[in-house]
Formats: structure tokens, sequence, C-alpha cells
């Protein structure tokens, strides 16, 4: 039998433990129930070594004093404990395991210590790291909403031509109408002068073929008639301007940091239709198939824009005259909307890319080719898909299928 394995002090284990005790790659000290050392083995010695090593004989006793005091009190109260240990040797980190015991009748207790230094630091970069990470993919986030944003005033911008458009129209003939009611009331009111004078006069009946041509010259059987049609078509006017600028207004607004809500897909996107109007009325016709679809959990800001993207690059597609069809849907839990024109097609090949950022066959200053790249990521963040069908020549089919309701675990919303 080789040597009895050497111990911190002359009090006995029992020889197995020693044994066991000894060989053990761990740091073990048996400690009084004073928290005096009785025992240590080697690698508590090659540990206490670490924190002195111009000593060749350190007392690993000195090692214990280095433990914090609540170190201590964690590690009994909870079996464990893990940190820093303030020494010579910056960044030590001990952990230490301690359970109570008796031997032969006495209270002992059982401490166990890992040096953990190369782990806690390697943890610690790791944790710098994946910090780093989480930073970058929050800003990477932040910058992907500001472009998303900045695409969406940009299409407003490149729409604001078509938009003033439209609203200068109604305006137009509001003021022209305004002009011609105008000279009306002046009429009227001359008539109104002609049937007062002709009551104060003697005899009124006298006046009456006065008043006769006074009603012819003022032209008012034609402004009676006409007076309704005026007023009317001007009340069609400034509603259709409020129509434009409310649709405006909604397509604009961030909901950032908002739930998503109900929508009304169909309102969004005939809104979305009011606003690209003056692009498309003059290459297309445009025929509706809606179906009643339930109300969507969704952001309908965003969900407008995918709409203006399909109905512009259907516009962009026909070249001369042609038909885009808006339908829209409801199958099991998801709705569907589709956008399909006559136009040019997409060849087999386009298909494959015409979702990747900057991917464009439109000439420089008319497409980015970020219209349907900014659509998909829209759509995906609403855990739907767009489908494509489309054949060169024949025409394109963009069908968006959204979710009715957002999965539970998708809320509240997390940008
Ligand atoms: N309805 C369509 N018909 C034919 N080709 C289409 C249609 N929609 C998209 N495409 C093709 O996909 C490409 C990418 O479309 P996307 O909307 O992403 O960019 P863009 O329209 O070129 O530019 P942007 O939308 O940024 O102004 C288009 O350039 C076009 O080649
Ligand atoms: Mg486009």
């Amino acid at each position: 039998m080789s040597e009895q394995p050497s111990t911190h002090t002359g009090e006995a284990w029992s020889e197995d433990m020693l044994w066991a005790v000894a060989m053990s790659d761990l740091a073990v000290f048996l400690l009084d129930d004073q928290g005096r050392l009785l025992h240590s083995n080697d690698a508590g010695r090659v540990l206490a070594m670490r924190l002195h090593p111009d000593d060749p004989h350190p007392d690993p006793a000195r090692l214990l004093t280095y433990i914090p005091e609540q170190g201590w009190q964690i590690a009994q109260r909870d079996g464990r404990w893990i940190g820093e240990v303030p020494t010579a040797l910056p960044g030590l980190v001990l952990e230490i395991k301690a359970f109570a015991g008796r031997d032969r009748g006495r209270c002992r207790r059982y401490t166990v210590m890992t040096d953990i230094s190369v782990r806690s630091a390697r943890e610690g970069e790791l944790r710098r790291r994946h910090d780093e990470l989480q930073s970058t993919y929050d800003r990477l986030a932040s910058a992907q909403e500001q472009l998303l944003q900045s695409e969406k005033m940009a299409s407003i911008g490149q729409l604001a031509a078509g938009v003033a458009h439209e609203i200068n129209n109604p305006i137009g003939y509001v003021h022209s109408n305004l002009g011609t009611l105008q000279e009306y009331a002046s009429a009227l009111l001359a008539l109104v002068d002609g049937y007062a004078n002709a009551l104060q006069s003697s005899d009124p009946a006298a006046s009456r073929a006065q008043l006769k041509q006074l009603r012819e010259r003022l032209d008012v059987d034609f402004i009676v008639g006409d007076l309704p049609k005026l007023l009317e078509e001007s009340r069609e006017g400034i509603e259709r301007v409020t129509k434009i600028v409310q649709d405006l207004k909604e397509f604009s607004h961030v909901e950032r940091d908002e739930p998503m809500r109900p929508s009304d897909l169909r309102k969004g996107l005939e809104s979305t239709l009011n606003i690209v109007w003056n692009d498309l009325k003059y290459k297309a016709k445009v025929e509706k198939h809606y179906q009643d679809v339930p109300l969507v959990e969704c952001y309908l800001s965003e969900i407008n824009q995918v709409f203006m993207n399909l109905l512009i690059n259907a516009g962009q597609a026909i070249d001369d005259r042609g038909l885009i069809t808006l339908a829209m849907g409801v199958e099991g839990d998801e709705v569907w909307v589709s956008v399909a024109d006559d136009g040019v097609g997409i060849p087999e090949e386009a298909l494959q890319r015409i979702f990747d950022p900057f991917y464009t066959t439109k000439p420089i200053g008319r497409g980015t080719g970020l219209g349907l790249a900014i659509a998909y990521r829209i759509v995906a963040k609403h855990h739907g898909r767009i489908e494509v069908h489309s054949r060169p020549g024949e025409g394109s089919t963009f069908r968006v299928v959204l979710p009715i309701m957002q999965p539970v675990l998708s809320r509240p919303r997390s940008k």
C-alpha cells in the first residue's frame, strides 16, 4: 500500500474518503464548525499556490480568508456560491460548494472549490459579444424600420404629383362652380328685388309682364334647374378632397409602438387605390370582386403600403391600356387580397428574384427595386405570405395572405 495521502493537518478522515479526496482534481477543504481548516487536498494546495506563486508551501488556510463573508453565507445557505475573489490575482472567480456533515460525531463542513476564472472570462466574453450582437441587431432593426418608413415617404413623394392632381381637379371645378353660383345668386337676388318692387307698387298685377320679362332675361328657369346640380357637384368635389386627405393621413400614419388592431382590409385597399388612382386611371380599368371578409389583426398603414406597391407595380406592368383586377376573400383563418394585372408578366427565371432588395427591371429613376422587398418584410412580420403567379405576356397576380388573428406569442408587439 502506498503512503497515506498528505493532508493539511493531522486530523484524520476515513481512509477511503481521504483517498477519494486526495485524487480529486477539485480543491477540497474540510473545516470544523468554526470554519477552521482541518484538511485540504493537493488540488487545494495548487489553488493556494496560484494565489501565492512565490511561496513554495502556501497555506491553503489563507485562501479561505479571501472568500468574502457573504460568499460563505450563501454557500452554506444554498449549497453553492460563485463570485470573484478579491486577491492579488485579478479576475479569480471561484465556485464554492459547501455541505455540512458529521465525522465521528463532530460537525464538519466540506467545501469544494473550483477555479472557474477561465470559464467565467469566456462566459463574460460571450455575454459581451451577445450584447454587442443584440445591440447591432437592434440598430439594424431600427434602420430597417427607418428604411421602411422612408420608402413609404418616398412613395408618397412620388405620388405627390398625382395626389396633387387628384385634389386640384375637384378644387378646380368647385372653384368654378362657386363663380357660377355667385352669378346665380346675383340673378336670383335681382329677381327678389323685382318682386319686392312689384309688391310695393300700387298695382302689383300690372308688374306681372315686367316680372316675366325680368325672369327670362335673368334666365331664372335655367338657374333653378342648374343650381342643385352645381351644389351637388361641389359637395362631391369637397368630399373627394376630404377623402384623399384622410387617406393620405392614414397612409402616412406611423403605428410604431402601438398594438396591431383588427382592421378593415377592404377600406385599406380602397383608400390606397384612391391615393394611386391618378397613376392608374389613364392606363387601366379596375374591376373589383370582393367577398365579405372579417377584420384582420394588422398594422393597416403598413398593409396599405403593401397594397400600394402592388398597385403601382400592376400599373407599371401595363404598357398601354389594361385591366387591374382586385379581389379579396376568406379561407379558413386567413384573409387573402389579390392584385392582378394583364400586363407584361414576369419570366420564370426572374420570379426567384423579384422580392430581393434592389432587384428591378425598371429604368433608373422609375424603380429602386425596394417595393416588393418591403412588401415581403411587412407581410412576413404579420405572419402572412405573398404568392405570385405570372406568365410573360399574359399578366401577373400577387396574392397577399394574412392570418385573421396574429399568433398569441407574437403579442404584444415587438417591432
Ligand atoms: N405586376 C408586375 N408585373 C410584372 N413585373 C413585375 C410586377 N411586379 C413586380 N415586377 C417585377 O419585379 C421587379 C421588382 O419589383 P419591386 O416592386 O420590388 O421594384 P420596382 O417596382 O422595380 O421598384 P420600386 O417598387 O422600388 O419603385 C420589378 O422591377 C419588375 O421587374
Ligand atoms: Mg415596385
